[in-house]
């Protein structure tokens, strides 16, 4: 059986794709799961990323996915696949095709719920989604908790149908993480395992998912 397959995905730049793309390959690997990563961004963010991780850390393998998607994945256990802000609807179904899972990052903010509105709405008229056969895990990313825009987001999403699955707190270990080709999910310390209980309703929804698929 081919990889179960994450696709990150967001017409919005900066909502945080890349971060999250490579958090959970690297969430993956850190489990002991087969992980690939695969760039679609011509920026190849994802395999900058790759280049800078350790040879120490956790393994993943990287794909350039830039000039052409690739087939299935066959021995790994979990494929992830960053894509970018400009996408065709094309583009979209055939990505949405790989993926057994979609997880949508978004921001809080009006230029943000704009951008995720119309994503939204193409994602829900896409037959595998409308038909209930493949999820959409909505991330709140950079969420301060307790402000307005962390309620006006919730109210946002709610009113188009959907909650997030959690809330990732806006916080200056992600990009330092970032520099040195690491995640939260390799780093030691208390510091880094604070900000990691916020990926675990993703992780446990991601498994779920999984587990369902693969018998
Ligand atoms: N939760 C967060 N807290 C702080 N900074 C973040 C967070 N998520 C993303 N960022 C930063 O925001 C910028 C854009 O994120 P990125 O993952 O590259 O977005 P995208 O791939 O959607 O364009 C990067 O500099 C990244 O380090
Ligand atoms: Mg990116």
């Amino acid at each position: 059986m081919s990889a179960f397959a994450v696709l990150v995905a967001n017409i919005k730049g900066g909502c945080g794709k890349t971060t999250i793309a490579t958090h959970l390959a690297a969430a993956f690997a850190a489990a002991g799961r087969q992980t690939v990563l695969a760039d679609v961004d011509r920026q190849r963010s994802s395999l900058g990323w790759l280049e800078r991780r350790p040879a120490s850390a956790a393994l993943l393998t990287g794909l350039d996915w830039t000039r052409e998607l690739g087939g299935a994945v066959r021995g790994a256990d979990r494929l992830v696949i960053d894509a970018p802000a400009a996408l065709k609807t094309r583009q979209i179904e055939d990505l949405v095709h790989l993926a057994d899972l979609i997880v949508l990052p978004v921001l809080p903010g009006a230029f943000d719920e704009q951008a995720t509105r119309r994503f939204l709405t193409k994602l829900d008229e896409l037959k595998p989604i409308a038909r209930n056969k493949k999820s959409v895990a909505v991330v709140g990313n950079r969420v301060r908790s307790h402000t307005r825009g962390a309620d006006r987001l919730d109210s946002f999403l709610n009113e188009i149908g959907h909650t997030v699955v959690t809330r990732l707190r806006d916080s200056q270990i992600y990009p330092d993480v970032a520099a040195t080709g690491l995640s939260i999910f390799d780093v030691p310390g208390k510091r880094a395992g604070s900000f990691r209980t916020d990926w675990e309703p993703l992780l446990t929804f991601i498994e779920n998912v999984g587990s369902v698929r693969q018998p």
